[in-house]
Order: structure tokens, then sequence, then C-alpha cells
């Protein structure tokens, strides 16, 4: 667990619960009406309490996963998750996803959740390679990125098809030793 203070108080960041399913299926059927940059809009995270409740199971059980929460005021405000290959040949690659609510946006805690999955992975004897998908447009995420020492890898043209416009992703990735 980690705290990180900010402008409006602390924020805890710590791994996701069993019993945090119900919030994290809410949290992610609003918050990802809040921007188009994810690969599903609004209500259309259709997981339901059970099968999400499987998914904190399997993150917390498998050696190279980590599922993240950042809390504020007993609320969850951020999830990010990192997925390390499940076969053998690709399980020193973990793919990174992360969103955090826009209200909470600019106070650090997207650094803070990717800082903690990268000082994960370092210390982590499987990973040696994270990687993520980011909308052409999402320049914040881009930055945050890049920041970090993310380098792009490639294109992937219509990517993302949204009211019938496409969209390409860029593919970004960063070794961990
Ligand atoms: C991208 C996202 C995770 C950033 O989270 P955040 O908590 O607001 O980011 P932070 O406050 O930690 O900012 C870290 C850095 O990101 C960059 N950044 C964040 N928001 C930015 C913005 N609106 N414009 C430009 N740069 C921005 C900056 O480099 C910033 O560092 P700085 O404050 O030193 O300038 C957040 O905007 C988000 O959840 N967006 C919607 C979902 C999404 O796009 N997820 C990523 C999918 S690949």
């Amino acid at each position: 667990m980690t705290e990180l203070e900010t402008q409006i108080g602390t924020i805890e960041i710590r791994e996701a619960h069993v019993n945090d399913a119900k919030e994290i299926v809410e949290f992610k059927n609003w918050v990802t009406g809040e921007v188009d940059y994810h690969t599903y809009g609004a209500n259309d995270y259709k997981i339901c309490l059970q099968d999400e409740e499987k998914i904190i199971e399997m993150f917390d059980q498998r050696p190279n996963c980590l599922f993240l929460v950042a809390v504020f005021k007993n609320e969850i405000v951020a999830v990010a998750t990192l997925s390390g290959g499940s076969k053998e040949r690709v399980a020193h690659r973990g793919n990174i996803g992360i969103t955090v609510a826009k209200r909470f946006w600019r106070l650090g805690i997207g650094k803070k959740m990717m800082e903690v999955i990268i000082e994960y992975s370092v210390e982590n004897p499987i990973l040696t390679k994270l990687e993520l998908l980011v909308h052409q447009d999402n320049r914040a995420a881009i930055k945050l990125y890049n920041q970090l020492g993310f380098f792009r890898e490639g294109l992937m043209q219509r990517h993302f098809k949204i009211e019938g416009r496409y969209y390409d992703g860029i593919r970004m990735g960063l070794l961990v030793e």
C-alpha cells in the first residue's frame, strides 16, 4: 500500500480486494463514459459481479499480475491493471490499463500508479517488458508514458471505431530489469 499526498488530501493506492468487485464494476461502467480513449464506452463493461471477483482473485494469485485501485475517502477514484502473459513464452510481458476519474486528474495519481507498476515489475522475477496501447489523440496519457520512459513501438491502424470514425492506436513499451 502506498499513500499519495495531494492538494485535496491523501490518496491510498493499494491492491484490489475481492470485496471491491462491485464498486470496480460500477466504476468501470461510468468512468469509461468520461472520455473516448477506452476500448469500451459507458455501461459497456459487461462483467458481472461474480466474474469481477474471479478476475480480482486471478490477479492476486498469478505471479506476474497486479490490480491496483486508488481510494479517496472510501471511494475508488482510479484503477490500474498489469496483466502478465499466461503462457510461458509471453509471461515476461505485462500489459497495462489505467483510468483515473476525471475530477481527480492532474493530482499525480496516474503517475504514482504507473510508478508502482514499474517498481513491481522491476522486482518481479518474471516480467521484463511492459506494454500498453494508447488512443492516437490521448495526449495526456502519451505524455505520461513518455515521461516514464515508454517508447513508441508501432501504430495500430483503425484500432478504435467510435461512432463510425476510425482512430489509430499507438503501441508503447518499456523494458524493465
Ligand atoms: C492519462 C491519465 C491516466 C493521467 O492520469 P492523471 O492522474 O491525471 O496524471 P498525473 O496527474 O499523474 O500526471 C502525470 C503526467 O501526465 C501528463 N498529463 C496528465 N494529464 C495531462 C493533460 N491533461 N495534459 C497534458 N499532460 C498531462 C503530464 O506529463 C503529467 O506530469 P506533470 O503533472 O508533471 O506535467 C488520466 O488522464 C486518465 O485516466 N485519462 C482517461 C483514461 C485514459 O486515457 N487512460 C489511459 C489509456 S492508455
